[in-house]
């Protein structure tokens, strides 16, 4: 399997550096570190340069992104206690909707799913993300141009009805999906600001409305 090193950039487009020459085994003398080492972090240095809104400091990486590049590096499973930590640590952060309600716009979650756009050097400061779930999830009939990195969720409440454990359980996964799998590649919405709340609720009524092309 490739190396792959999670960033905080990574955003909607999920971008990931791979097979970093600069992470050489010598990072075992790094007490297993193997972005410590001079090389690496001369590769980061020399290669990137912030441009717009996209600067080098998103090569600064979360907990977990550096958790989980450092055991995929290593060829080594994450210690279970540590995997838990990181996830009690993701849900925890969690935060629910201020008037408690789950659901928003379906109409205006589906532009959501299908916009690949934001966080970009070339996308405007301040306009709004799209979450590019379509990129990932088979989510709606007749789209051949869906992803399939994520598992599908057509008939996703027709599958699994409305209940309010659902709703939270859906809620959780798009506000961070790290609270259930320390390693998700799915980016975590709510945690890194990608979507406002409202863009959540019309996302979570994408999954959940009848009416919605996601249960039709
Ligand atoms: C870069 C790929 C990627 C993107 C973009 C993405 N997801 Fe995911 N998603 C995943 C993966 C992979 C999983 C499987 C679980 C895991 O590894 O965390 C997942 C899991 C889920 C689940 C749980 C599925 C289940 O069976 O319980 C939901 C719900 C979900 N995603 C919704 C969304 C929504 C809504 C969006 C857009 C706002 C989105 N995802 C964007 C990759 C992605």
């Amino acid at each position: 399997m490739k190396k792959i090193v999670l960033l905080a950039m990574t955003a909607v487009s999920a971008a990931v550096l791979s097979g970093c020459a600069g992470m050489d085994k010598s990072a075992s003398a790094n007490g297993g570190d193997p972005f410590a080492t001079a090389s690496f972090q001369k590769i980061l240095k020399d290669d990137f340069v912030s441009k717009g809104q996209a600067s080098v400091d998103r090569l600064k990486q979360t907990q977990h992104q550096y958790e989980c590049s450092k055991y995929e590096y290593l060829g080594k499973p994450m210690p279970a206690d540590l995997q838990k930590k990181l996830e009690q640590d993701a849900m925890s952060k969690v935060v629910y909707p201020k008037d408690g309600q789950y659901l928003g716009d379906w109409k205006a979650g589906l532009k959501i799913a299908e916009d690949g756009k934001g966080m970009q050097w070339s996308d405007k400061p301040g306009s709004p993300n799209g979450g590019n779930c379509l990129a990932c999830h088979k989510m709606i009939a007749n789209d051949p141009s869906q992803g399939n990195i994520g598992p599908e969720l057509y008939h996703y409440a027709k599958l699994r009805g409305n209940s309010e454990a659902v709703l939270k359980y859906t809620w959780q996964r798009i506000y961070d999906s790290e609270a259930f799998n320390a390693c998700s590649y799915m980016p975590p919405f709510g945690a890194h600001k990608i979507l406002t709340e409202q863009q959540m609720k019309d996302v979570m009524a994408l999954l959940m409305d009848p009416d919605s092309p996601v249960n039709k």
